[in-house]
């Protein structure tokens, strides 16, 4: 038994893929008109010969040049399935996620295998709804592309939405691009913000599987400037959350929207304050700029554990509403989301006077995604900071904040514009850390 967040929070580590380990070659587009659209560019394959079938070549023939482009995309690496019509001119014109919460509930955590069943029988239908809900009649005539998640994530679902982007490319004779799902999340506010940010710009990335502070100065050219240690940030709220039995709010969000209700109840009766992690000196310089979330989880559940223990009528008093209210539930709520969202404010801090003394580079504004950026409090405090910096923070709507295809596919528009096509062979690469993507990928312009 694995947990997703797990598995997936380990492919960011270290270890080389051996998709990564074979040699890149690069080729010149050997079509005349787009070699001169993308004068230049190179694009890659893999270490075996391009041919007129391989899906590199016919890329280049089937990109209009007179209307916006219209790209499938495809998103299955971790839980959700979820299928995107998205334009060139930055509409979404149909998304559709299928969430797999309750088939997992039951097993406590998620079964890759599993997993990849679950996607494999909702995809058709999501791939079906989205043509139709973006009123797509002719996917021939009307899908200029299609976009699909390579990596990283859960190797299962990843192949289950590869397979199928990768077929539907080569019936449609369409060109395919596979995407890194962390640059996804990244490029997500370039297609949702009234005012896109232009490169570079900072990004926190805070969800139950990642909590990332990466800087991101252009395709494929993002650095992780500071990263969990240990457990992702949502991933502490929904085990604090289970600690206190917090019941999960009908209007969603699950367990950390909850915590978020439950803190903002506290009146501060029961006196309780946990230590911001890394603070004091007591961070390494080597990570001065990481974060760490398990040891506030634990102080958390010690806390709680030696009340029971003290006061057991106390608690059991506490224990009798499970509607969000005053009490030591939400006191001890509020000061875990305190030094949580203390933590990652001064790590956004550091990370922006770092960016802009040491590496020279002015952020054009700060983007906050995944799951966690729903919270408000932390959303508050990151505007604090940024403002110290003259900068606005941006965060997408929910829906395409956390996992989802529309993201998968504007990156494919954003690479389709550089030239960036993968050949229908294309493997999924379930490690696939960053820094590495950024080295590879840089070496294709
Ligand atoms: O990005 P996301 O929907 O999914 C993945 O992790 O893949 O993020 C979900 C995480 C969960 O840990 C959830 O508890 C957390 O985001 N979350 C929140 C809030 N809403 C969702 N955490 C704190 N405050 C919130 N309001
Ligand atoms: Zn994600």
């Amino acid at each position: 038994m694995f947990t997703a967040r797990s598995l997936i929070a380990a492919s960011r580590g270290s270890l080389a893929p051996r998709h990564l380990a074979a040699a890149v070659t690069t080729l010149q587009c050997p079509n005349p008109a787009l070699r001169k659209l993308d004068q230049g560019v190179r694009y890659s394959t893999s270490n075996t010969a391009a041919s007129a079938t391989d899906g590199s070549f016919a890329a280049f023939g089937h990109l209009p040049r007179d209307r916006p482009w219209t790209v499938l995309g495809i998103e299955t690496s971790c839980d959700d399935t979820s299928v995107a019509v998205v334009t060139s001119d930055r509409r979404v014109r149909a998304l559709v996620t299928r969430h797999q919460t309750k088939q997992h509930e039951a097993t406590g955590g998620i079964v890759p295998t599993a997993a990849a069943i679950a996607h494999s029988m909702a995809l058709p239908g999501a791939i079906r709804e989205a043509l139709e809900t973006a009123g797509i009649r002719n996917t021939c005539d009307e899908i200029d592309a299609v976009a699909v998640t390579r990596g990283p994530g859960l190797a299962p679902c990843l192949g289950v939405g590869l397979t199928a982007g990768k077929n539907l490319a080569a019936v449609l004779n369409k060109p395919l691009v596979g995407v890194h799902h962390m640059e996804a999340h990244a490029l997500t506010p370039r297609l949702t913000q009234e005012a896109p940010p232009e490169f570079p710009f900072l990004s926190l990335l805070a969800s139950g599987g990642h909590t990332l502070l990466l800087l991101s100065e252009g395709l494929s050219r993002h650095t992780i400037l500071g990263t969990t240690l240990d457990d992702a940030v949502g991933e502490a709220f929904d085990k604090v959350a289970r600690t206190l039995v917090l019941p999960w709010l009908p209007t969603g969000g699950g367990a950390g929207a909850a915590l978020e209700q439950w803190a903002a109840h506290a009146t501060g009766e029961y006196a309780v304050t946990f230590p911001v992690p890394m603070r004091d000196g007591r961070d390494k310089p080597a990570s001065r700029l990481n974060m760490s979330f398990s040891g506030l989880k634990t102080s958390v559940f010690r806390h709680v554990q030696g009340l029971q223990e003290r006061d057991p009528a106390a608690w059991a008093a506490a224990m009798a509403t499970s509607e969000p209210s005053s009490g030591i539930r939400a006191d001890i709520a509020r000061a875990f989301q305190d030094a949580a969202v203390t933590h990652l404010a001064d790590r956004l801090d550091r990370v922006l006077a770092d960016t802009i003394s040491v590496r020279k580079i002015h952020p054009t504004c700060v983007v906050a995604a995944g799951g966690v950026a729903a919270n408000q409090v932390l959303r508050a405090r990151l505007g604090d900071v940024a403002e110290k910096y003259g900068l606005r923070v941006e965060v997408p709507p929910p829906r395409l904040c956390t996992d989802n295809a529309a993201m998968i596919a504007w990156t494919g528009i954003e690479r389709l514009r550089a030239g960036l096509v993968d050949p229908w062979e294309l493997d999924y690469v379930p490690r696939w850390p960053l820094n590495e993507f950024k080295e590879r990928e840089t070496a294709r312009f």
